[in-house]
């Protein structure tokens, strides 16, 4: 297969959702219908409904939350499925933020009773940023749902998208008994009862004698007004505005029951981005990166700490952009580290394994001992560097502090490898020795305590931080950032690497500080530069 037809056959995408919308179930469902999981696996994991391949860290395990995001490949129909794995709770942000530059689309899960939701909305403000093009699944379709109508309203509302119905509802909760198939007009029939056995969905012609035996009168005449409805009102699907991120396929289902999988699937195939071109600087010079360029490029959106306990691995998730990447491989980053990837893993719904090559849009992970950072560009000849990853400044700050004063730099070395991971950031005051983390939330914190102390075995605690509000400074004049630095010590510092940040007690005195010093930049954000 050439380069360009490899390229062109995989599909980067990333689901986005309010907890408890589905995502943990869809994602499953969607690997069974991608013939990436076998049912049998699925049912001796049934006594852990809640864990999902994805999920490996114990915390996530007790709560039922997926707070590490990774990848999942899988090969169906003749194409390459990526799958990114984002954080449902708003704490992880951050995290999310990082997974969705690495995605070329994204599928947004919808609870069908409740519509968006503020994180549904909160992630789709993120794709939007990045031109993402959105599928929405409207799942839960088995329960009780609200009006379609009010449903797609409330995304044309909201999001301001236009919304384009691949399909139609035959009601809901106990009288769902399908979707109508727009394009096609078949009607796909809802297995009620019993196990939902995943597959595609039985397809009816409408019109036929049979479409009775699936649905009673009153459904039909609803299906029927419904349909036509849809197509009076609402526009048809232009895969152009899906594509600029004007318009969003719907599709119905329940993910629970295993309805509506392959058509999300074909969707995905049908419509959704290939490895979309990357805006790059190549030596300097703007430049965009087509996905069948020839030389290897790629950018690494995530790292991964301690993913085996039994190996003290620290993986990278790199994202590639063009070429075709082959196991062996020495790749470059801008600032001319030189990395010989010998052991590139693929990463499968159940199993990671060493892949040969890879090509743009897939997510290989490169082992190593902590020469790769979050938002790296790497490539054959070291002079493609892709737009950097932001970091965005905390919410809340936190003084860690050890119970064992011994085990101080023991502490300092797991708080910096976490932050390397982006887990939390991480800000040395210049007077002192405090070590202080920075996160969006407090359950990022609790993976904290918990992470360093089954990798690192140490007690840490956090502590509030006589700071809560950071920003990074910049000055043109240097020398005025020098003085600045100098004079205000005590409410400085450095973030990991090394960046200086100021550090305030709260928005006010950040103010005070900008009005009392013109020159410098107080900032919210940082983009990592190489
Ligand atoms: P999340 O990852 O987005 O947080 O959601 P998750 O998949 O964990 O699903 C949240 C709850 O919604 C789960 O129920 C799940 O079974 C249920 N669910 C997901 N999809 C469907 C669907 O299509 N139909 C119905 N009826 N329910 C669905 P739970 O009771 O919280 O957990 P569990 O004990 O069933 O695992």
């Amino acid at each position: 297969m050439s380069l360009t037809e490899e390229a062109h056959r995989r599909r980067t995408f990333a689901i986005i959702s309010h907890p408890d919308a589905g995502k943990t179930t869809l994602t499953e469902a969607l690997l069974l219908a991608g013939g990436a999981i076998r049912l049998a696996g699925q049912v001796a994991a049934r006594g852990e409904r809640r864990r999902t391949q994805s999920d490996w860290m114990k915390i996530e395990r007790d709560r039922g939350i997926s707070v590490a995001s990774s990848v999942m490949t899988f090969e169906h129909d003749g194409l390459v499925f990526n799958l990114l794995d984002t954080p449902g709770h708003e704490d992880f942000s951050e995290d999310t933020y990082r997974t969705l530059t690495a995605a070329d689309s994204a599928i947004m899960v919808l609870d069908a009773a409740k519509g968006i939701e503020p994180q549904t909305l909160k992630l789709f403000e993120v794709c939007r940023m990045r031109d993402i093009p959105i599928i929405t699944f409207i799942n839960k379709m088995d329960r009780e749902a609200q009006d379609p109508f009010a449903l797609l309203d409330e995304i044309a509302d909201k999001l301001q998208l236009d919304t384009a119905p691949l399909y139609w509802p035959a009601a809901s909760g106990q009288r769902f008994s399908g979707m109508m198939d727009l394009r096609s007009e078949d009607f796909l029939v809802f297995q009620k009862g019993g196990e939902a056995e995943p597959g595609p969905a039985k397809r009816i012609k409408w019109g036929a004698n049979s479409i009775a035996e699936v649905m009673d009168e009153m459904v039909q005449e609803e299906l029927a007004e419904g349909m036509e409805l849809a197509r009076e009102a609402l526009p048809e699907f232009d895969a152009e505005a899906y594509r600029e991120g004007h318009m969003t396929p719907i599709i119905f289902g329940s993910a629970l029951r295993h309805f509506g999988m392959p058509e999300l699937l074909s969707a995905l195939a049908e419509f959704a981005p290939s490895p979309r071109p990357q805006k790059a600087e190549v030596s300097g010079d703007p430049k965009v990166i087509e996905g069948d360029d020839k030389e290897v490029s790629g950018f690494v959106f995530k790292i991964q700490a301690n993913m085996d306990p039994n190996h003290r691995d620290r993986i990278a998730f790199l994202r590639l952009s063009s070429g075709e990447f082959k196991r062996g491989m020495k790749l470059k980053t801008t600032g001319g580290k030189l990395l010989n990837v010998h052991n590139p893993l693929m990463f499968l719904a159940q199993d990671r394994e060493i892949t040969e090559t890879a090509y743009a849009g897939d997510v290989i992970g490169v082992p190593n001992h902590g020469a790769l950072r979050v938002g790296d560009s790497l490539s054959a000849s070291g002079k493609v560097q892709f737009a950097g990853i932001p970091n965005f400044a905390p919410e809340i700050l936190r003084r860690a502090r050890i119970k064992d004063p011994m085990k101080q730099k023991h502490l300092r070395k797991a708080l910096e490898s976490l932050a390397e991971e982006g887990v939390t950031q991480l800000f040395r005051p210049a007077i002192g020795s405090d070590m202080i983390v920075g996160a969006v939330g407090q359950l990022q914190i609790e993976v904290m305590i918990e992470r360093v102390a089954a990798e690192y075995n140490l007690e840490v605690e956090f502590e509030t931080a006589p700071y809560n509000v950071a920003r990074w400074i910049g000055c043109d004049d240097p020398k005025v950032l020098e003085a600045f630095l100098d004079k205000n010590k005590s409410a400085t510092g450095t973030d990991l690497d090394g960046a200086p940040v100021y550090l305030a007690k709260n928005a006010w005195d950040v103010g005070y500080a900008q009005e009392k010093n013109p020159d410098i930049r107080f900032s919210a954000t940082k983009e990592r530069v190489v």
